[in-house]
């Protein structure tokens, strides 16, 4: 049977027919009929804004793919830096790729005395690491002359090596900014998750980061590293249409990240599990949430109608973390809170599963991390998936400037009003 779909314009009889090919049809189909004619699609619910070969996503299996690799593979066998190139090369490296690409990253670590010492010192005492980290990131664009150089493969390399090495650099600087703690340099000696781990709560030269919280935080990286057309990618896509400088596209998606319906979803989990503050008020709040008195942060998704795999696998990290740290007490919480979800009508008819954000706060918590930084480690592997999608859409012929079309329902036209005529 033809893949095809025919659209009838009632108003004319006018008719089209176009091919469906993985699933998407061209929009061009309804300029044919009218070229005026739009779909209102609020929050893109049915429109595919692109073509990507980056992640892919089955929703209602609770499929996670990088480069047609599942996410549980890539958890159990891969690291962070090795995943980071799969998804910006489309390949996993080899060993010869691996160790440059390694070498590299460690090798661009450093920040610029400025951003440590003038920059961050304008930020007020309190300022939040999220808000910090989004400045820092935009401002990292104006020390780099070829910053803006992005149609030169070599350039945009550079940027984008620069980019990751650089993020949990600026992220140590914030949470040392805010603690008033002295900055840590990176040490070139330890992997990307403990270099950031020993910029992050080194105390004394006989600090020693402990490789299961590295392990713990490098599978963390992998699991937030890229997630298709989410908020925060496709505020990066719709900057680079503009070939905005790949800085200044990462803050911009690093604003939407921050939102708590997206990224900042994890700073909020914990924030609600602090409030429920025993599992006997558990079914108190699951009344409240189904009685429309707020959300169970960490939970639904727009794709995943499904377990979020990430979530799977973030649970049970948590337990080799604790082993070390010792349990988080609101694992308990947390546990009863998706027991009674999991079985209640209200969130089960609304395929209302667990995702990214609601176990991931408990092991950030038992790492030491305050739960103001929880966003920005999400942000900085979320750096390599911005920059991966920001090249495919500056190599993608489909690809234009981002303008949407809208509905206009607005007054018609009418004439100007002089100030003492007015009601
Ligand atoms: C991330 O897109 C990505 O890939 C994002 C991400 C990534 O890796 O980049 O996976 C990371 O952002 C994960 C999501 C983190 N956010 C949260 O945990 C916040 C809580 N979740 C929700 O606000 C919500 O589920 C969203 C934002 C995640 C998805 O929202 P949708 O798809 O727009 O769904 P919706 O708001 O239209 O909700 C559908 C129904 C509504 O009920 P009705 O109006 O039909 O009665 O489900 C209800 C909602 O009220 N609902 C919830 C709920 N989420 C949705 N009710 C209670 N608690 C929730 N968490």
């Amino acid at each position: 049977m033809a893949e095809t779909i025919t659209i009838i314009d009632d108003r004319t009889g006018k008719q089209v027919t176009v091919p469906i090919t993985g699933g998407v049809f061209p929009s061009s189909a309804l300029r044919q009929l009218d070229p005026k004619l739009r779909v209102y699609d609020p929050a893109f619910l049915s429109t595919a804004a692109c073509k990507s070969s980056i992640t892919y996503l089955d929703g209602d299996a609770g499929i996670l793919r990088y480069r047609g690799y599942p996410i549980e593979q890539l958890a159990e066998k891969s690291t962070f830096l090795e995943v980071a190139y799969l998804l910006l090369n489309g390949e996993l490296p080899t060993d010869a790729q691996l160790e440059k690409w390694s070498y590299d990253v460690i090798h661009h670590t450093m920040i610029h005395e400025n951003m440590r010492k003038r920059f961050v010192d304008g930020f007020h005492y309190d300022a939040h690491p999220m808000g910090m980290f989004t400045s820092a990131i935009a401002a990292l664009g104006t020390f780099y002359p070829d910053a803006k150089d992005i149609h030169t493969k070599e350039s945009l390399d550079k940027q984008t090596l620069r980019l990751i090495a650089k993020s949990p650099t600026i992220a140590a600087m914030c949470y040392r900014f805010s603690m008033g703690l002295p900055f840590v340099s990176p040490n070139n000696s330890l992997d990307y998750s403990a270099n950031f781990l020993n910029m992050m709560f080194r105390i004394g030269d006989d600090h020693r980061v402990n490789p299961v919280l590295a392990k713990a935080m490098d599978l963390l990286f992998i699991l937030h590293a890229d997630h298709e057309q989410n908020c925060g990618t496709t505020a990066m896509r719709v900057v680079a249409s503009s070939n905005a400088d790949p800085y200044s596209a990462a803050a911009a998606a690093s604003s939407a990240l921050y939102g708590p319906l997206h990224g900042g979803a994890n700073e909020a989990v914990v924030h609600m599990l602090s409030e429920i503050g025993s599992i006997d008020n558990v079914p108190t709040f699951i009344a409240d949430v189904k009685a429309g008195k707020g959300r169970l942060m960490g939970f639904g998704h727009r794709v995943y109608k499904n377990y979020d795999p990430r979530a799977k696998i973030i649970k049970k990290a948590a337990y080799d973390v604790f082993e070390v740290t010792g349990k988080n007490p609101l694992l308990d919480i947390a546990l009863k809170l998706e027991e009674a979800a999991l079985k209640d009508d209200y969130f089960v008819q609304r395929k209302l599963y667990p995702n990214v954000d609601f176990y991931s706060g408990l092991i950030y918590q038992a790492l030491g991390f305050p739960v103001e930084m929880f966003t920005v480690l999400f942000a900085i592997p979320r750096m390599t998936g911005w920059l991966a999608h920001y090249a495919e859409l500056l190599r993608d012929d489909d690809q234009k400037i981002s303008r949407p079309m809208q509905w206009y329902t607005g007054v018609d036209a009418r004439d100007y009003v002089p100030l003492n005529k007015r009601k």
